[in-house]
């Protein structure tokens, strides 16, 4: 029926609508509006909020950052390396940028680093590092920096501990959106030593594994530091520091299953998590105490073998892309059927 040419011509068809996505893609510059919702603020889980932001992202020449702060509050401004390290802003040549939304166009490929000059935003956590590629031929998962989490505020409140219902009602689930809900759900929370986190989700459907931040930013579930698979799962936070958590279930952590938090250790705090059902969580957020030991707590169990491991690492947005491009592809298909 259908002469060779015909094939020919849809084949060069379906080729130059690829193309044309493809340069699309590229060709306008991406805003990205730095921390997202969260806007340009001092995070109060530390600069993990912006590290978590920027490895969901993939920058390249010609796009846009948009520091979206309150006026007079904040302010912006490049820095090198070792002042961002150093928190320390004083030798910087490059201009401060303090009228919000502050719009800076990568011009080159390479690291960039900005802070709020501030006192003390930087270094409780008002600070981003990204690296900038050249082209956008694939995605590159960007690494998130080591932030420099040594300075816990030396006037941190002290409080009873707090359980916190991890992604509210939402639980722990596959959600649309992929991480940014649990990023947005942990950025205006403070966590200490003491506090809990509770997993909800249903049995079998999902579990909950702590990880290295490498294992964390790759969604290579392979090796966990603690395997949880009884919901609801109750983990106390014993140690200060970044804590890394993600489900095992083949392509969950990819899809954003994923919590990264910051955990503030004060020298008195350390007090046990709450077993006065009394005491009154300062936050909203925390539930009441849970039903008793039908809990799993980790206790730092090594590499459970973990369900088939998930796809490669790959930004749902080259997915998001993949999926544009099938679908316009389907559609085309379908039209030059009939
Ligand atoms: C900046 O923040 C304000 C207030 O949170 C918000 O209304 C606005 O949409 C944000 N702008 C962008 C570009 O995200
Ligand atoms: C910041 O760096 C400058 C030199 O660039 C130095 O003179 C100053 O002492 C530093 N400040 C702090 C607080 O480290
Ligand atoms: C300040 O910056 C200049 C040039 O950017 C550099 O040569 C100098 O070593 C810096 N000083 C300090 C103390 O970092
Ligand atoms: C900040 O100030 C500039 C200049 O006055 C103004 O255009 C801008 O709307 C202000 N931004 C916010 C968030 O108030
Ligand atoms: C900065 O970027 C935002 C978001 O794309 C845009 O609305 C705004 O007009 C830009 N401001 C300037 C001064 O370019
Ligand atoms: C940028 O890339 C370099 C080399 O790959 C890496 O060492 C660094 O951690 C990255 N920085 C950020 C902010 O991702
Ligand atoms: C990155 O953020 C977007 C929304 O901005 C979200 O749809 C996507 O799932 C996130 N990807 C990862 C790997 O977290
Ligand atoms: C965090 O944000 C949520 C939703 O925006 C809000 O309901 C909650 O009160 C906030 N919690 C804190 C501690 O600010
Ligand atoms: C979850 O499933 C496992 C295995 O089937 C079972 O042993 C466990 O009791 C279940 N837990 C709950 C809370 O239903
Ligand atoms: C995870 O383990 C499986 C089976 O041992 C192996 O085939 C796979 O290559 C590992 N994945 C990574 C990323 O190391």
């Amino acid at each position: 029926m259908e002469g060779r040419m015909g094939w020919v011509v849809k084949v060069s068809l379906l080729v130059a609508v690829a193309g044309l996505l493809q340069g699309s893609v590229n060709a306008q510059g991406t805003v990205h509006v730095v921390g997202g919702s969260l806007g340009w603020i001092v995070p109060p889980g530390g600069p993990i909020a912006y590290s978590t932001w920027a490895a969901n992202q993939t920058f390249v020449v010609g796009d846009v950052l948009v520091f979206n702060f309150t006026n007079g509050s904040h302010d912006v401004v490049e820095v090198s390396k070792p002042e961002f390290d150093s928190c320390n802003a004083t030798n910087s040549s490059n201009t401060i940028m303090t009228m919000s939304p502050a719009n800076y166009t990568l011009g080159g490929a390479g690291s960039r680093y900005f802070i709020c000059t501030f006192q003390r935003h930087c270094s409780l956590g008002q600070k981003l590092a990204i690296n900038i590629t050249a082209t956008s031929p694939s995605p590159v998962p960007v690494p998130a920096p080591s932030p420099s989490i040594a300075e816990a505020p030396s006037d941190a409140p002290t409080r009873s501990p707090v359980t916190y219902t991890v992604g509210d009602a939402a639980g722990w689930n596959v959600l649309a959106g992929g991480a940014t809900p649990y990023q947005l759900w942990a950025a205006n929370k403070t966590f200490m030593v003491g506090d809990t986190l509770v997993f909800n989700f249903v049995n079998r459907t999902h579990d909950v594994a702590e990880v290295s931040k490498a294992a964390f930013n790759s969604c290579n579930t392979n090796t966990t530091i603690s395997l949880s698979t009884n919901p609801p799962v109750r983990i106390v936070l014993t140690t200060p520091g970044e804590h890394y958590y993600t489900c095992t279930f083949s392509g969950h952590c990819s899809l954003g299953q994923k919590l990264a938090i910051n955990v503030i250790g004060t020298s008195t705090s350390a007090t046990p998590p709450s077993s006065t059902p009394g005491a009154t969580p300062p936050s909203s957020s925390a539930t009441p105490p849970p039903p008793p030991s039908s809990a799993t707590t980790p206790t730092g169990t090594p590499s459970t073998p973990s369900p088939p491991p998930p796809p490669p690492a790959s930004s749902a947005s080259s997915l998001g892309i993949t999926g544009l491009t099938v679908a316009v592809l389907s559609i085309v298909t379908m039209a030059l059927m009939y």
